[in-house]
């Protein structure tokens, strides 16, 4: 309707200067001329300005007295021609905000002359309030005087208002719009001699692509990750899947004859074999700490090789970082860590259903003075609490680099039964004390496997 009614419009005529008063002439929706303007000026068949003014609308009052009188005017009409009405009886005859209103106006208005006694002054009156508010209804000028009795009696209100001026034909105006094809279908194409395609936009942002998702392992990686980083964990940089032997084993004093260094657990490097630096003086002091001992412990009593430490592997923990890190933070003053990471070992295992030769492993630390294996048990329940876990056993375990070691075993409520889920501890003196950490810096960690 709206959009026959402007393009026909331009066909005869050089613009329409206010969409407003265009609406109201042709009894159209302002709405939906505005709409389709906007419509129409996309797509170049027309050109428009915006035009912004205050306008006059009726409140809810101001239109119900439009429509049926204003309240002076029923109670003007209630009077008698002649002689007069008891106020008693006039006011059985209307509502009371009419009666109330009404008489208050007929009286200013000098209409009326009010006492217990009603009775006309004048013969007839107009409804002008009516008139004025039917004006204003129609978009009509007003005089300044009215308009003041209207707001101040909160009949109309005014209002921001957007429309349109200086509307005119465009460069691709048309009597009627075509229907332009959107897509390349087969149907469209075959017809293509009869069909205008649309123009493509190349400004357009086009539909969003439904691709790009997280594979689901990366997903849970996500959810660990976000647990860590909501318990104040700072993560560890995993990014070297190469180490030596001297930080995935030694420095976590685990003794060079340990069977998990056996070639059959894990992945030793060919090419290159060996590591080119290690911290010399932290070397000498692990060494020492692998064959006599010290800090209260006899050590394991063997000859330490360097040439076994410089053997270069494909890490098989992620605990190997964790004592790089714990080995960075001994060279500061130091400061309580919360430290986590997330990344890939290998181990050199039989394959089997849910064994590959390489997976995810998840692990957290806390470097602290003064942590007890209560510390320990707390944060690993807060932590398995997170992750909708919130019943855990724990059963004595060995670890070389920690003591007292804990196995965390969780009810799983669909098997009904336990099952393990991790392995933690805390890190032994022979691994902390040779890395240079206060001794009374005590480290609760754990680790567990994201797919394992
Ligand atoms: N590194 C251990 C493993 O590979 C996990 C662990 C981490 C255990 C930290 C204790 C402390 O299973």
């Amino acid at each position: 309707m709206a959009e026959a009614a402007i393009l026909g419009f331009l066909q005869n005529n050089e613009s329409i200067p206010d969409s407003g008063k265009f609406a109201a002439e042709l009894n159209l929706d302002h709405e939906e001329v505005k709409n389709v303007i906007k419509s129409l000026q996309g797509f170049r068949y027309i050109e428009a300005k915006e035009l912004k003014r205050e306008t006059l609308v009726l409140t809810d009052e101001g239109k119900k007295y439009a429509a049926e009188g204003s309240p002076e005017f029923h109670f003007f009409s209630a009077v008698p021609e002649e002689g007069s009405i008891s106020k008693d009886d006039l006011e059985k005859k209307m509502d009371a905000s009419v009666f109330k209103i009404g008489s208050t106006q007929a009286a200013k208005k000098k209409w009326v002359a009010m006492g217990k006694q009603v009775s006309r002054k004048v013969q007839h009156v107009e409804d002008k309030v009516k008139e004025s508010l039917l004006q204003i209804q129609q978009g009509l000028e007003l005089d300044q005087e009215s308009l003041n009795s209207l707001k101040a009696r909160k009949l109309i209100a005014s209002q921001g208002w957007t429309g349109y001026s200086d509307v005119k034909k465009g460069p691709s105006y048309a009597p009627k719009r075509k229907i332009f094809a959107t897509d390349l279908t087969r149907e469209n194409l075959q017809n293509w001699k009869e069909m205008e395609f649309k123009e493509y936009n190349f400004n357009a942002k086009g539909q969003p692509l439904d691709a790009g998702h997280l594979h689901p392992l990366l997903k849970v990686r996500k959810q660990f990750k976000d647990i860590f980083c909501q318990m104040g964990f700072e993560e560890m940089p995993t990014n070297n899947f190469v180490e030596s032997s001297f930080w995935n084993f030694d420095a976590l004093f685990q003794p060079q004859q340990h069977p998990a260094r056996d070639s059959h657990d894990t992945f030793f490097l060919k090419a290159p074999s060996t590591t080119r630096e290690l911290p010399e003086d932290y070397v000498e002091r692990v060494k020492q700490v692998h064959e006599s001992g010290g800090y209260g412990s006899r050590g394991y009593n063997y000859d330490w090789k360097r040439e076994e430490a410089n053997k270069n592997l494909l890490r098989t923990h992620t605990t190997a970082v964790s004592s790089r890190m714990l080995y960075a933070l001994a060279k500061g003053p130091f400061t309580p860590k919360k430290y986590f990471s997330i990344d890939r070992v290998f181990r050199n295992e039989a394959v089997d259903r849910t064994h590959l030769a390489e997976f995810h492993q998840i692990e957290g630390l806390i470097c602290d003075r003064g942590l007890t294996l209560g510390d320990l048990i707390g944060v690993l329940q807060a932590f398995f609490s997170r992750l909708g876990m919130p019943k855990l056993r724990f059963k004595p375990a060995y670890n070389p680099y920690t003591e007292p070691s804990m196995e965390i075993f969780s009810y799983h409520e669909g098997l009904g039964k336990w099952v393990e889920i991790g392995n933690s501890g805390m890190f032994r003196p022979e691994m902390l004390q040779p890395m240079g950490l206060p001794d009374d810096v005590r480290v609760i960690a754990w680790g567990l496997s994201l797919e394992r």
